[in-house]
């Protein structure tokens, strides 16, 4: 049991994103995408089931056939088992019931034991201690990943209502605000703040339409981002999301607010994945004296969209309209 103290313990930098669940009935697509044009690890282990490795991690990303096309949960690591207790003790606090996952699903997600908890956009939270790691060597394009006790990477989430997701975040993790960006993307007035988790600049953003209160995207997650460690692997990549013929959104630039270097391009699911490089983190001297900024721009330089016409305006509205309609699925108590 934990006590009413130890819930209040400060858990900043013992969280780290881990993997992703997608649902897609396109696993030749995802297999081609991540192995073949991004330059992931790629383990296909039944017809229904196909994992990317970035990393010693037996999974950092998996593929389960299923119908949404969407991601369906993150995985987050964290260090301890007392860690997990606090967590439970606030999942429990905030009303919102927990399950644990099954060993099979354990295995496949290469994780030794998983509580699973309602998250942001109906997607599941899914807070484990230890990864499975792989003996054998990684076979992929790529020179190799930053993850460690930043994690995978990070996600973007676009949402109705963006405060109920940083609530959750920072309730649940202690997120910290790193900054805003406000900014006119795709014709919708942005308003994106960057929270971490740990000394990876931002772990989750979360962008809301201002004044607004709809979501302009399907997915659960925007993007999902991996950073390699190389220049050359990052550019590499590019050339070969569109020698294999996927959509690029973005070309390479760079961001204003963590510096990084990256592109986006559409995963066969229709969420998008940012290949980066290069951004900065916030250091233990850094994080003592940090101060949110706002920006009035994402990218310094780069990023230009490609491909976007009025077409993909108009679908971005009309799904925003459709949203708002259906409501977002609500997370309780936040
Ligand atoms: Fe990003």
């Amino acid at each position: 049991m934990t006590s009413g103290a130890a819930r209040h313990t400060d858990i900043f930098g013992a969280v780290s994103l881990g993997y992703a669940v997608v649902a897609s009935q396109r696993l030749t697509d995802w297999r081609r995408f991540g192995a073949d044009a991004l330059g992931l690890h790629v383990d296909e282990l039944t017809t229904d089931t196909t994992r990317f490795r970035l990393d010693d991690h037996a999974c950092r990303l998996l593929i389960q056939r299923g119908p949404s096309e969407d991601v369906t949960a993150l995985g987050w690591q964290v260090d301890d088992q007392a860690t997990v207790d606090v967590l439970l003790a606030r999942v429990a606090d905030a009303g919102l019931p927990v399950t644990e996952g099954s060993d099979e699903e354990c295995a496949v997600r290469g994780v030794e034991r998983l509580w699973r908890v309602p998250g942001p956009k109906g997607t599941a939270t899914e807070i484990y201690t230890r990864a499975t790691t792989s003996e054998s060597p990684l076979r992929m394009l790529q020179d190799g990943f930053v993850t460690g006790a930043a994690g995978l990477g990070h996600v973007a989430i676009t949402a109705q209502r963006p405060e109920q997701i940083r609530a959750y975040y920072a309730s649940i993790f202690d997120a910290r605000l790193s900054d805003w960006v406000h900014e006119r993307i795709a014709g919708l007035p942005l308003r994106i703040r960057f929270l971490r988790v740990n000394e990876r600049h931002h772990s989750v953003a979360i962008a809301g339409i201002h004044g607004l209160g709809v979501d302009p995207i399907r997915t659960a997650i925007q993007h999902l981002n991996t950073q390699v460690t190389t220049l050359d692997g990052m550019l590499a990549a590019y050339e070969r999301v569109i020698d294999h013929g996927f959509r690029m959104q973005w070309s390479v630039g760079q961001h204003t607010n963590d510096r990084e270097l990256s592109f986006y391009c559409v995963t066969p699911s229709g969420f998008e994945w940012e290949l980066g490089w290069n951004p900065i983190v916030v250091t233990p001297e850094q994080e003592l004296t940090w101060a949110p900024r706002t920006y009035d721009s994402i990218s310094i330089w780069g990023h230009t969209p490609i491909g976007e016409n009025v077409v993909t305006r108009l679908n971005n509205i009309r799904y925003a309209v459709r949203a708002a309609r259906r409501g977002e699925p609500a997370l309780p108590a936040f």
